[in-house]
């Protein structure tokens, strides 16, 4: 699937709702197997349906060290359907995030180290999970996608934008 990039009004939009009938589904699997996949072409470890211009509140987390991310921790790839955050943590870190909407660019972008999370997966049925550090941020960013919001409108400073090639070459190394 094509991705869309920053200008497109798709990444402005917020996700609707995928509705009850819509689950168990051959067409919503469908839709899962190719976002994944193109998330898995482009190196990315995360992905949110916005991303392939399509309105569902579908996203993927799959953290995984590659060449965009070195030191990412391993998970299977985790699908959140109409996911919504239920609580977060006070304390708040900085990292450098990336997208695959936003080529060749990173921002350090501050939010809660950890995230509670109720979302729905593609048999329909209801999960809560806790996630922190490197992948609460993942979720924290595609979260974003389904609002129509990219990093871009999280970061507060132009000092916290670098080129991907700069942050590679001076910050990767640190903190991945
Ligand atoms: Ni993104």
């Amino acid at each position: 699937m094509q991705i869309a990039l920053i200008g497109e009004a798709v990444l402005r939009i917020p996700a609707r709702q995928v509705n009850p009938t819509e689950f168990n589904q051959p067409k919503l699997q469908q839709f899962i197997d190719d976002l994944l996949a193109t998330m898995l072409a482009a190196n990315g470890i995360g992905i949110a349906a916005p991303q392939v211009f399509d309105d569902r509140a579908v996203m993927i987390i799959a953290s995984r060290a590659s060449p965009r991310y070195p030191s990412a921790p391993q998970m299977q790839p985790l699908v959140l359907i109409n996911p919504r955050i239920t609580a977060c943590s006070n304390n708040l870190d900085w990292h450098w995030e990336g997208c695959l909407s936003v080529p060749a660019l990173r921002g350090r972008i501050e939010r809660p180290d950890w995230v509670e999370v109720v979302y729905q997966s593609a048999n329909g049925e209801t999960h809560t999970q806790n996630f922190s550090g490197f992948v609460a941020r993942i979720f924290q960013h595609e979260y974003d996608h389904l609002i129509g919001k990219t990093w871009l409108d999280r970061v507060d400073s132009s000092e916290n934008i670098m080129a991907e090639s700069v942050w590679r070459r001076e910050i990767a190394k640190l903190e991945g």
